[in-house]
């Protein structure tokens, strides 16, 4: 069964149970009030969402946070689910990539309410193709893109690598193993990792794509082709991956991203292998990029961005409030202001392209403006890719199979890669 079907069948029932929508109560003076389903809540996350927050209320709306702890936000999306099929979603929830377009197609995102701002705020000018096409639904906007992430980034303590006798970040795999040896040998944890299988399969991707180059990664992790996910250089990409893994954080298992970033943050490791919300808990740490910590490419991906986007989806409801509520958190979220200190806060990219291509203007830092001009030329180049491990590059249900395959690699003395890429390969094809 396809997960358009699997999820269409499981909240069909809800579709029934349209009418039953609560009506939400609310403030005497509040003009409407909007429940925001996200899973921002590492520390700097939240300083980022509650940017969003305050603009909403002050503009009189009701914000009610429907925070769902969990990095990569598989638990929020459970949570979500079974809301749609009690026939209670949120007015607004954080969904991304293909799975928008699934959850378009069970009837239950509203094509209509966003129709007038997209086009008064004039979106199809504002947003890249790409970032247009992903939000929408029959060619109507069902949810508003919020930011850009980008995944394939190596963060680095520099006061660390010193200590180790590091004196450059590394630019290529080999460079990466030799960094990593010395952090060792000074008594560092050379990698942060926590061992959850969305933050395994983050190194994964970028792994594959230091190994596979562009095409590969694309053949394999966007196009699920039988003989690249089985092929020698998928077995290679194993290879490296394994190897990777014995550097990585021997407290980790299980652990969050931010708590693992906090160890390179205070000098513990050197190193963690992260989308840019990593740096969300430097900024909240009052740390200064380029300064007290480096971003590069992962080693051997400079030419490449994999990109996620995170959107906000329109779930249809039944009073008018809620509508002018969502209205308002959309037109916001597009909004110069709301762009810039979000992204700020968040670690991402703005998702327009006027700010994109004038970064300084808008003081963002080193990072953000390697960023955008990265994002800029990859996607001329091709080098832009969806990201598999966040939800942009295939249905949840594919992205499943890859997370159990690599996680269970990872974790396994034995493992044997050409055993492991066939089992990916069986595992999507199960998947699909
Ligand atoms: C990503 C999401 C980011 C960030 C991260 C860690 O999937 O797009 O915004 O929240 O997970 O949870």
């Amino acid at each position: 069964m396809n997960s358009t079907f699997r999820l269409a069948a499981a909240v069909s029932i809800a579709s029934l149970g349209a009418s039953l929508f609560p009506l939400t109560t609310l403030a005497a003076d509040s003009k409407g009030s909007v429940e925001v389903v996200h899973w921002w809540t590492s520390g700097g996350e939240k300083a980022a969402v509650d940017v969003l927050k305050a603009q909403v209320e002050k503009d009189g709306f009701t914000w009610k946070d429907g925070a769902v702890a969990g990095g990569g936000g598989a638990t929020a999306m459970t949570v979500l689910k079974s809301r749609a099929v009690a026939g209670n979603p949120p007015g607004v929830a954080q969904i991304k990539g293909p799975d928008i377009q699934d959850w378009a197609a069970t009837g239950l995102l509203d094509p209509d309410v966003l129709k007038d701002v997209a086009k008064e705020e004039k979106w199809d000018t504002l947003l890249d193709k790409k970032v247009a096409d992903t939000v929408k639904y029959d060619g109507d906007y069902v949810a508003v893109p919020v930011n850009i992430h980008r995944i394939n980034w190596l963060w680095i303590n520099p006061e660390v690598f010193k200590k180790a006798g590091i004196d450059k970040a590394p630019t290529t795999l080999d460079e990466f193993y030799v960094a990593a040896d010395k952090l060792k040998a000074a008594g560092f944890i050379p990698l942060a990792h926590g061992g959850q299988p969305w933050q395994d399969s983050t190194v994964f991707e970028s792994v594959v794509l230091a190994v596979m180059g562009v095409d590969g990664y694309k053949k394999a992790l966007v196009d699920l082709d039988n003989s690249a996910l089985t092929g020698p250089q998928m077995i290679k990409a194993l290879t490296e991956l394994k190897k990777v893994a014995t550097y990585m954080d021997p407290d980790g298992k299980g652990q969050d991203w931010n708590l693992e970033a906090a160890k390179v943050i205070n000098g513990k490791a050197g190193m963690q292998i992260m989308g840019d919300w990593a740096k969300s808990e430097w900024t909240l740490a009052k740390k200064t990029a380029g300064k007290d910590y480096q971003c590069v490419p992962f080693p051997g991906t400079d030419k490449a961005f994999l990109y996620n986007i995170d959107s906000l989806v329109v779930f249809k409801q039944n009073d008018e409030g809620t509508a002018a509520g969502q209205q308002a958190i959309a037109r916001k979220v597009l909004g110069q202001d709301f762009q810039k200190v979000f992204s700020i806060n968040k670690g991402s990219i703005p998702v327009r392209n006027d700010m994109l291509a004038d970064m300084d203007k808008y003081g963002f830092d080193a990072c953000a403006q390697t960023s955008a001009r990265d994002f800029l030329a990859d996607a001329k180049s091709g080098g832009l890719q969806p990201s598999m491990a966040h939800n942009m590059a295939t249905t949840l249900a594919v992205q499943g199979a890859f997370f159990d395959v690599v996680t269970n690699y990872i974790n396994d003395p034995q493992a044997d890669p050409a055993d492991a890429a066939k089992k990916l390969a069986a595992a999507i094809k199960a998947a699909q």
